[in-house]
């Protein structure tokens, strides 16, 4: 079953709660929420107060995707808030950590995901996959919503599904072209942002890379 995550990283601000109850109407299964300090990427989005308003006003599962230095220290806000599964990425935690991170969130019933840059090789998440529920792979370099989806990265896919039995979900330039490498190759989430967003009917957006998923070639 292929899930479909708006990354709410390109909806319109200024009425996101309108924004979220569209992408809820039009079939989305989760919500993909990207947190940005401005030092781990050159970009700064949104805090746990804005996570902690969305799960007022949405029943979907948050997918709350850290691109933040020392994630530890602001996990338990994002918690708090609500979110329903957590993301961090290898680049900015040690294995060490990871352990007590995967024990504390699965007593508090969230899922731990660890995520992976495009430059990272897949060598730096093999300790970890134990510890996690889920592997969100990069395609394209974290930061900004609207870049092209690297096609390198469905042969790190391919490697982690060998290995893995958890979701893969790969977030970047997911549109309904590129959806179809992603799942071909073994994903099973899809966070697409600017694809969604940027769409006119979100429904048809939504179905369109979930066919695309579904249509292996
Ligand atoms: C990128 C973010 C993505 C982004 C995807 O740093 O992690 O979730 O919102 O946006 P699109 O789908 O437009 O590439
Ligand atoms: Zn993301």
């Amino acid at each position: 079953m292929i899930k479909i995550a708006p990354s709410i990283l390109s909806a319109d601000f200024s009425r996101l709660g309108e924004e979220i109850k569209e992408a809820e109407a039009a079939g989305a299964d989760l919500l993909h929420i990207d947190v940005m300090d401005g030092h781990f990427v050159p970009n700064i989005t949104i805090g746990p107060q804005v996570v902690s308003d969305i799960r007022r006003v949405s029943r979907l599962p948050l997918d709350v995707h850290l691109m933040i230095k020392n994630p530890l220290k602001f996990v338990d806000q994002f918690v708090k808030a609500g979110s329903d599964m957590i993301t961090v990425h290898i680049e900015t935690i040690r294995n060490s950590e990871l352990k007590a991170l995967s024990s504390k969130l699965k007593r508090k019933g969230l899922k731990l995901g660890i995520s992976l840059n495009p430059a990272t090789p897949l060598s730096r998440i093999l300790p970890s996959l134990k510890m996690v529920d889920l592997v969100l792979v990069m395609t394209v370099v974290p930061g900004f919503g609207g870049q092209a989806f690297m096609p390198e990265a469905a042969l790190k896919i391919k490697k982690i599904r060998k290995i893995f039995s958890g979701d893969i979900s790969v977030d970047g330039g997911i549109n309904d072209k590129t959806a179809g490498i992603a799942v071909n190759a073994g994903a099973n989430i899809l966070a697409a942002g600017s694809y969604i967003f940027g769409a006119k009917d979100k429904s048809l957006a939504i179905e369109r890379i979930r066919n695309a998923g579904n249509s292996r070639d």
